[in-house]
């Protein structure tokens, strides 16, 4: 299978949209399915939205593509090829959605699940046919980040893996083929990142401004050209042996989640979607910086496009 006639995606929250926007524009008949008729209803407009930023962007549309909301999950699955699932990251509603769909769909389909971490293994347990089930951890926002870790559970079959790498790259996609293990390799590196930097803002060592001033411009964009590991390479392996071996033992290690963030969602401070959290926004600023980011995003894929991979 390269690109699915027809997919279905179960739960249009943050990342089910974009997810459709991308398989549609390949040219699948896309039906997305929520037990949510407002979150269909904002799901419609951010498809529109995922769609504006992939014109802005210049990707393909290939003609047959469409997209369609439903609130009926039978009428969302049938005959269906290809299902993405992307409900809530709660195992046991994952699970009881993976047994509505198979309840449905027909022994060849392939079910795929967006968690974030949850193993692919657990979640299988109680599948009637595990073997088709697998991983596809796409990055947010999905119509925006070229790249879809590919995630095999104990029993997933190796022709699934091979089907799904296929279709990823058939939308023009990297797949990146891993073992499964706790939160999935980008989450991995994601929150070490993340870790280091609230110790080192909670140790007052730097304000949160310039740590991001510092992580975006001697580290992401420098990333986003070499990967870690051929920066490895380009540093010089002894340079690295030599600051690893004062370095590592003086980087944050802690088991807990910050304190300071535990006591900002203690206080109801989330972040965006509150209003306020590490950074406050003023009236307008919240729409303003995620526009800048999508705009930020956008113009960065573009640059990368026509570079040489390194
Ligand atoms: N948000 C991210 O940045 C991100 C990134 C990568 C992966 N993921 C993963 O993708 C999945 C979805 O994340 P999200 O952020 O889009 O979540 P979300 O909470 O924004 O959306 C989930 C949607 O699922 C719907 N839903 C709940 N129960 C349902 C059911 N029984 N049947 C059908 N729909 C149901 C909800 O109404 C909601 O619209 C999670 O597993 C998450 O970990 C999220």
């Amino acid at each position: 299978m390269s690109i699915p006639s027809i997919a279905t995606v179960v739960g249009s929250g943050i990342m089910g949209p974009g997810i459709a926007a991308v398989l549609a524009r390949a040219g699948a008949s896309v039906r997305v399915y929520d037990i949510s008729t407002e979150a269909l209803e904002r799901a419609a407009a951010g498809l529109n939205l995922a769609n504006t930023v992939l014109d802005q962007l210049g990707s393909d549309s290939v003609e047959g593509g469409s997209v369609e909301f439903l609130s009926d999950l039978g009428a969302a699955l049938a005959d269906s090829q290809f299902i993405v699932e992307a409900v809530p990251e709660k195992l046991e509603l994952k699970k009881r959605v993976l047994a509505e769909i198979e309840a449905t769909v027909a022994p060849t389909a392939i079910i795929a699940t967006n968690t974030s971490g949850i193993p692919i293994t657990t979640m299988a347990e109680g599948m009637l046919e595990p073997g088709r089930f697998i991983g596809m951890h796409w990055s947010n926002p999905p119509h925006l980040i070229p790249m879809i870790e590919v995630i095999k559970g104990e029993q997933t079959r190796d022709e699934i893996q091979d089907e799904l790498v296929a279709i990823v790259y058939a939308f023009g996609y990297e797949a990146v083929i891993e073992r499964e293990t706790p939160g999935f390799v980008e989450n991995r590196i994601l929150y070490a990142i993340m870790r280091e930097c609230l110790a080192l803002v909670d140790e007052g060592i730097v304000t949160q401004e310039a740590l991001d001033v510092c992580v975006k411009w001697g580290i992401g964009y420098k990333l986003s050209v070499v990967g870690p590991m051929r920066l490895l390479d380009m540093a010089g392996l002894d340079t690295y042996e030599n600051v690893s071996g004062y370095l590592n033992s003086e980087l944050d290690n802690s088991q807990s989640t910050s304190e300071l963030i535990s006591r900002l969602t203690a206080e109801g401070r989330l972040g965006m979607k509150s209003g306020g959290g590490l950074f406050e926004y003023g009236e307008g600023e919240v729409a303003a910086k995620r526009a800048a980011i999508v705009q930020g995003l956008v113009a960065a894929r573009k640059a990368l496009s026509s570079v040489e991979s390194v």
